[in-house]
């Protein structure tokens, strides 16, 4: 955490709700900081012009921003391989995006825009296994698809690297389905046994969680 507050500091901004956000050719109001989130800032946002609601990920860290957008860019020659229902779509990212506050710039960000996954329909693994009123058919069910989508990413070579329950989305439809998607893959690496038997040691943990 260290090496990050810095960066933050050095550029001077501290993002607060209803600072605007300019992110390429748009402009996207802060609405409300989600937590969870450790090395990078994450924000819901609305996209000015049209009311349409986004995450925005402010990462203070280029290479951490690089390696997020390089498995996107990744996911999108592979779709085969790893569908699309596996991870949140990339929207929009910039390495400049201008932070207005009150009508004045106050300075630069690095941002990723996704698709907003909304909660109430979206919940992370690690807050369902708090609520607890999650039948062990449902966890069964999440345990294999996660395991699906794990197995899928290393037969890519790709090393999630920050594997844990609040970095897992679960999603439950209306007819009983459930989505499992994995999200941030800042630290996410390509052909390293290092990080590839690090997921799988978290993989484990996390399962062995669910039952
Ligand atoms: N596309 C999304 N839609 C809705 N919520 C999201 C989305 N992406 C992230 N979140 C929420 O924001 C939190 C932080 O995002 P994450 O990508 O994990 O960043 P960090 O690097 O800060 O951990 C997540 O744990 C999740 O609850
Ligand atoms: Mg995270």
């Amino acid at each position: 955490m260290s090496a990050i507050q810095p960066d933050f500091r050095e550029r001077g901004i501290k993002l607060r709700n209803k600072d605007t956000i300019q992110v390429t050719n748009n402009e996207y109001v802060l609405e409300e900081r989600i937590p969870g989130g450790f090395q990078f800032r994450t924000w819901l946002v609305r996209r000015k012009k049209d009311g349409k609601h986004f995450v925005a990920k402010a990462t203070p860290e280029l290479s951490r921003m690089a390696g997020e957008i390089r498995a996107y860019m990744f996911f999108a020659s592979v779709v085969s391989d790893f569908p699309r229902r596996y991870h949140p779509k990339i929207e929009a990212f910039d390495h400049e995006s201008n932070v207005i506050r009150r009508g004045k710039k106050i300075g630069k960000i690095n941002v990723i825009l996704l698709k907003y996954y909304p909660h109430y329909s979206y919940i992370s693994l690690e807050k369902l296994l708090k609520d607890k009123n999650c039948t062990s058919e449902v966890r069964k069910r999440i345990a294999g698809k996660l395991k699906r989508r794990i197995e899928k990413l290393h037969d890519l070579n790709l090393a999630h690297g920050d594997l844990h329950k609040g970095n897992i989305m679960v999603h439950k439809t209306g007819n009983g389905r459930i989505g499992v998607l994995l999200i941030d893959f800042g630290s996410s690496r390509f052909r390293d046994q290092h990080a590839l038997s690090k997921d799988e040691r978290q993989l484990q943990n996390i399962l062995s969680e669910l039952g």
